[in-house]
C-alpha cells in the first residue's frame, strides 16, 4: 500500500520539489522565481504547507495575509503586507502525476483550521488557468477580474469567501 497523505508545514528542503511541482503544475507565464515563492511564505509559515506520501512534497500551499481588497504583483517578492483581517490563498498546486487523489482537497483543509485559529475573516484568491469551478467548491466567490497591471492573464478571476462576520 502506498504510504498516506499528510499534510505538515513546510521545511527548508521542500524548497526544491515545490519548485518542480510549480513547473509540472502552471503554464510559463505563471511561474514564479524561489525568492517570490518564499516571500509569499515568509509572513505566515503557519498558513503554508505541503501534502506528501512519504517524504517527498506532491502538493503545496502558500498563503499570506494581505488586505482584502489589493491584490499582489505575480513573481514580485511580497512587501509587509501589514496588519489585516483577511488571508490571500496565493498558490494551490498539486504536481501532474498526483492528481485527484484528496492533496488539494487535504491542504484546503489545513488552511481552513490555520485561519479559523488565527482568526482571519476572509479568504481571497486570485483563480488562473480555468480553476474558477475548482474555487466555487471551496465555497469562494468571483468579485471581478484581475488588475491587468498585476501580471495575470486576462481570463484570471479575483475570488473571496466569507469565513466569519466582522466584529463589532
Ligand atoms: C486545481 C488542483 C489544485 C486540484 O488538485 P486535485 O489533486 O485534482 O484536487 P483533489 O483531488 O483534492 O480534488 C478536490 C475536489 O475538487 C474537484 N476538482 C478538481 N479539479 C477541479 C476543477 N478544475 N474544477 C472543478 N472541480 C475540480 C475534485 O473532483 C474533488 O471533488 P470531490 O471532493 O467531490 O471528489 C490541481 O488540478 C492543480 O494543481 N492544478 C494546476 C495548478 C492550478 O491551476 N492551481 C489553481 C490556481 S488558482
Amino acid at each position: 500500500m502506498p504510504p498516506a497523505l499528510t499534510v505538515r508545514p513546510i521545511g527548508a528542503a521542500d524548497w526544491p520539489d515545490i519548485l518542480a511541482i510549480q513547473v509540472s503544475a502552471y503554464g510559463p507565464a505563471l511561474i514564479e522565481t524561489e525568492a517570490v515563492l518564499r516571500s509569499k511564505a515568509s509572513p505566515l509559515p503557519a498558513a503554508c504547507f505541503v501534502a506528501t506520501r512519504g517524504d517527498r512534497p506532491l502538493a503545496y500551499l502558500l498563503a499570506h495575509p494581505y488586505p482584502p481588497d489589493a491584490w499582489p504583483c505575480l513573481d514580485t517578492p511580497l512587501a509587509d503586507p501589514g496588519p489585516t483581517d483577511n488571508l490571500l490563498l496565493h498558490d494551490l498546486a498539486v504536481h501532474a502525476r498526483a492528481r485527484g487523489q484528496g492533496a488539494a482537497a487535504s491542504l484546503m483543509a489545513a488552511l481552513a483550521d490555520a485561519a479559523t485559529r488565527q482568526a482571519f475573516c476572509t479568504l481571497s484568491l486570485v483563480a488562473v488557468q480555468d480553476a474558477e469551478p475548482f474555487w466555487r467548491r471551496f465555497g469562494f466567490t468571483p468579485i471581478g477580474p484581475a488588475p491587468a497591471e498585476k501580471g495575470y492573464d486576462a481570463d484570471a478571476c479575483l475570488m473571496r469567501k466569507l469565513l466569519r462576520g466582522k466584529a463589532g
